[in-house]
């Protein structure tokens, strides 16, 4: 089924410009199609809303730091299934996981640490809707797919 998610190419591999552009290729090999993309700086109080759930975790802190730390850029991407093929493609959150159990991944080959992992992706159809809101109040998803 035609699905959208939200994917953040995050500030450690914005900040690189061959990795950001090969990010971007690597989503337009996998058949996503680019509905949004604007790249974005976030607040602190940005990070801290958008992780939320995360508050109270260990890495919080450096996680809230890390994505109010620079630019990133926000796409909506749209394909079959895309939820689960743009995390199948990012790979493990953690990267010595990444590394060893699924070299080919986004993470695995540029991630820096557990945190600064180069790419988000949601997680499930309820958190693409709330975090595609997020970035783009003003976006009708009904509206696209009524388009397409
Ligand atoms: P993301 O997919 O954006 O969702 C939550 C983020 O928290 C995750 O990617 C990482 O950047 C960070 N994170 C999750 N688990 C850990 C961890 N164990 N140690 C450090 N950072 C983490």
């Amino acid at each position: 089924v035609l699905q959208l998610t939200l994917a953040v190419i995050k500030p450690d591999a914005v900040a690189h410009p061959v990795i950001l552009e090969a990010l971007h290729q690597r989503i337009l090999d996998n058949n996503f199609v680019i509905v949004r993309s604007k790249d974005v700086v976030w607040r602190r109080q940005d990070s801290e809303s958008f992780y939320a759930e995360h508050s109270g975790r260990f890495f919080y802190q450096r996680l809230v730091e890390f994505m109010s730390s620079g630019p990133m850029r926000a796409y909506v991407l749209a394909r079959e299934d895309a939820i689960h093929h743009w995390r199948a493609l990012m790979g493990p959150t953690k990267v010595f996981r990444a590394r060893h159990t699924s070299p080919a991944t986004i993470r695995a080959q540029f991630g820096l640490t557990d945190t600064r992992n180069t790419t988000h992706g949601s997680d499930s159809v309820e958190s693409a809707q709330r975090e595609i809101r997020f970035f783009y109040p003003d976006f009708c998803a009904e509206e696209w797919m009524e388009k397409e």
